[in-house]
């Protein structure tokens, strides 16, 4: 490689699914990407690229945010061009409705000619797109690699046992697994998705690191056949300005309790809670007795109810735990409360970012998860140590002295210092890793746009 090789401005057009839990990562990627030279094109609908400007209020001067115009489809209206806050059931919808946006984005690559796509694993057809344009494409997939790794074995081998099965066993029988397994028994559907991945992109980046995937990396690699690349924890930085997100009641509230004292609750932005969850999450905090925050969200529209939030939460609960809880509606800045000294404890759905931001900052998880990937994140959880799984019933209801014990033993009782301890260990063992994985991902992309390049 010569010198110029190594300094030409890399453009890269990042492609991601509208999720915030998969925004997030792909914007923290073009932050530090942007701090190494490279230049970055964000395309994704307006809905989701104004969701994006609210929460961060400043971007890169190398960072462009590109609208993607989705055609119109009746039952879906524009401001639901993003799944933050939307009801669950237009989900299809909206999915459809990016699908069709394939020739859009053919166009798009023509104007923009930029040197690299990064897209999301929920957009197969985006490096087919990009061949044709000679456009080397890179697959970051924004799951853990160990869900990853159990997708591709049941693509590849619907018939055979999975072989790291402590990861799956408890769920196995449950909806979540079933309907992965007859995902992967579809062709149409097990073609779509690895169609893209392994004929038509370069290489993956995935998030996270070797010190805890290891073996679920390896896994994946051989089965794909791609080159596996991690980029590191990708941890969004919190806003420096507590004033500024309208949470500073909540932080002078958070900062007269004691260290390690308090559990945060949260279940991500996509789903939501169902009536029985909510009492039983109530009733559990109620239970524990420890301090809470629990951000409630309800679809779009809804949050802003009248009363919604006192008719949906037991009778009496607001009063009871009085001084102890505090409930935010809609969004929480998750990430600052989780950097706080008092935070002792995470009661999370397992979304794939909020338990690498867990260990980030070094906060043992009280897990409960609900859908997809969330229960085989729970499981890896366990398998680090730096946390335990609320476990649901054979009818996946949830109980709240499950919760309430699982809570007390993770904040404070003793037979939880060693989740704690580890929890600590793992959120050092990330600081002193720096930004490691992310120089190997520059070299790699440096060197695919380079032998692009060369080829034209
Ligand atoms: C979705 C899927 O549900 C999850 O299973 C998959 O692993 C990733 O995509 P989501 O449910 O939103 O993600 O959860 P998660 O992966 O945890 O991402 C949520 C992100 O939003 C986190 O970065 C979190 O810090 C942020 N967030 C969420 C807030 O800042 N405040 C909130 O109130 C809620």
């Amino acid at each position: 490689m010569d010198a110029d090789e190594n300094t030409a401005i890399t453009r890269v057009l990042m492609f991601p699914w509208l999720g915030y839990g998969h925004i997030t990562p792909y914007l923290e990627l073009a932050k530090k990407l942007t701090t190494r030279g490279f230049f970055i094109y964000l395309y994704s609908t307006p809905a989701t690229l104004r969701c994006m400007k609210q929460k961060r209020k400043t971007f890169s001067h190398s960072i462009k945010l590109v609208p993607l115009l989705l055609p119109n489809l009746r039952g879906l209206s524009r401001r639901f061009y993003t799944t933050n806050g939307l009801p669950p059931n237009l989900m299809p919808k909206l999915k459809e409705a990016f699908d069709l946006s394939a020739k859009g984005f053919s166009y798009m690559l023509a104007f923009l000619k930029p040197d690299l796509l990064i897209y999301d694993f929920l957009q197969p057809w985006a490096p087919m797109v990009a061949k044709e344009r000679n456009i080397p494409a890179v697959e970051f997939i924004t799951s853990s690699s160990t869900m990853t790794c159990f997708m591709f074995h049941y693509f590849k081998n619907p018939e055979e046992k999975f072989p790291y099965s402590e990861i799956y066993f408890r769920d196995y029988e449950s909806s979540n697994m079933r309907r992965l397994l007859d995902c992967a028994s579809n062709p149409k559907e097990r073609d779509m998705a690895s169609e893209g991945v392994e004929r038509s992109c370069n290489i993956v980046l995935i998030k996270g690191f070797r010190d805890i995937e290891d073996k679920y990396i390896d896994y994946v690699t051989s089965l794909v056949g791609k080159k596996f690349v991690p980029v590191g924890p990708l941890v969004q930085e919190p806003i420096a300005d507590e004033k500024d997100d309208g949470s500073s009641e909540i932080f002078s509230w958070l900062e007269k309790k004691e260290k390690k004292s308090t559990v945060f609750v949260s279940f991500g932005s996509e789903y939501f809670l169902t009536k029985e969850d909510i009492d039983e999450i109530a009733h559990g905090l109620e239970l524990s007795k420890i301090n809470f925050i629990w951000v409630v969200r309800f679809p779009k529209g809804e949050n802003g109810r009248n009363g919604l939030l006192q008719k949906t939460l037991p009778k009496g609960f607001l009063e009871r735990v009085g001084e102890r809880g505090k409930i935010l509606q809609g969004w929480a800045p998750q990430t600052k409360i989780l950097r706080h000294d008092n935070t002792g404890g995470f009661v999370s759905h397992c979304g794939w970012n909020s338990v690498i931001e867990s260990m980030n900052f070094g906060v043992p998880i009280i897990a409960v998860p609900m859908h997809l990937d969330q229960p085989i994140n729970a499981r890896l959880v366990e398998e680090v140590g730096v946390g335990i799984e609320v476990v649901r019933d054979r009818n996946r209801k949830l109980h709240r002295e499950t919760l309430a014990a699982v809570i007390k033993q993770v904040v404070m009782e003793d037979c939880g210092e060693a989740v704690r301890q580890k929890a600590a260990f793992m959120s050092e063992k990330l600081k002193s890793k720096g930004d490691q994985e992310i120089e190997e991902v520059v070299k790699e992309l440096v060197s695919l746009r380079n032998l692009e390049t060369r080829a034209k």
